[in-house]
C-alpha cells in the first residue's frame, strides 16, 4: 500500500502567526506545503507571492508546490523559482502554449504540475502525462479556501489512476480543494496521491497535529492500494 502524501495549504493558515502553522505542519507530518497563488483575473481573488513564498522557504524544510493560479505562469517560474518552489503547478486553461510553459518551469529547475478546473475534462492532459510529474484535480472551483469539495473530481482521479496503469507512466495524482477528514478516504480510494487541505489541515478543531494524524489514518483505511 503507498502512503498518501498530505499537503498543507497555506491559505487555510492564520497569517498573522504563519511561521508557527507552517512548521506545527510540518512537525505533524504533512509531506509538502501548499502555495496558492492568485491573480485576480484567471480566479476572482487576489493571494500571495513572492515575498511571502521566500518567507515560508525559510520557515520549512519541506517542499512547496505552488499552485499559479494565474494567467500565463510561466513567466514567473524563474522568480518562484529563486523564491523557493520546489514545484509549480499551472493551470492548462491559464496557457497558450501549456508545453512552452511547462519548458520554462524545467528550465527554472522546478518539477512540473499541470491543474485542471472542475468543468476542464481529464483529456486535455492525457498528451502531457509522460512529460509532467504531478497532475492536480480541483474539486472545488479555484479561488478560494473553505469550500465544499466537488465529488464530480472523483471520476477524474479514477480516470487518470488507470491512465497511469494503462500508459505505464509515473506521475503523481493530486486533489485540491475541500478535502477534510471525512472525504479523503474517497480520494484515496479513487487513487488519489496527494490531498491538498487548507481548512482541513489549519482549521480542524482539534487542531493541526491531530489533522493530519486523521487524514492519514483515514486514508490508510479506506485505501487498498
Ligand atoms: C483553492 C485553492 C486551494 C485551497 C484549499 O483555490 O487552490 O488550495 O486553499 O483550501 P480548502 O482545503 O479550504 O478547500
Ligand atoms: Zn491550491
Amino acid at each position: 500500500m503507498k502512503a498518501l502524501t498530505v499537503s498543507a495549504s497555506i491559505l487555510g493558515a492564520d497569517f498573522a502567526r504563519l511561521g508557527d502553522d507552517v512548521r506545527a505542519a510540518e512537525q505533524a507530518g504533512c509531506d509538502e506545503i501548499h502555495f496558492d497563488v492568485m491573480d485576480g483575473q484567471f480566479v476572482p481573488n487576489i493571494s500571495i507571492g513572492i515575498p511571502v513564498l521566500e518567507a515560508v522557504r525559510r520557515m520549512t524544510r519541506l517542499p512547496i508546490d505552488v499552485h499559479m493560479m494565474v494567467g500565463e505562469p510561466g513567466r514567473y517560474a524563474g522568480m518562484f523559482a529563486a523564491a523557493g518552489g520546489t514545484m509549480f503547478t499551472v493551470h492548462i486553461e491559464a496557457c497558450a502554449d501549456i508545453r512552452a510553459t511547462l519548458d520554462a518551469v524545467r528550465r527554472a529547475g522546478m518539477q512540473t504540475g499541470v491543474s485542471i478546473k472542475p468543468a476542464t475534462p481529464v483529456n486535455a492532459v492525457i498528451p502531457l502525462l509522460s512529460t509532467i510529474d504531478r497532475v492536480l484535480v480541483m474539486s472545488v472551483e479555484p479561488g478560494f479556501g473553505g469550500q465544499a469539495f466537488m465529488p464530480e473530481s472523483l471520476p477524474k482521479i479514477e480516470q487518470l489512476r488507470k491512465l497511469a496503469d494503462q500508459l505505464d507512466v509515473k506521475f503523481d495524482v493530486a486533489v485540491d480543494g475541500g478535502i477534510k477528514v471525512s472525504n479523503a478516504p474517497l480520494a484515496a480510494r479513487a487513487g488519489a496521491d496527494t490531498i491538498i487541505a487548507g481548512t482541513g489541515v489549519f482549521r480542524y478543531p482539534n487542531g493541526i497535529a491531530a489533522a493530519v494524524a486523521a487524514l492519514k489514518s483515514a486514508a490508510r483505511t479506506e485505501s487498498s492500494r
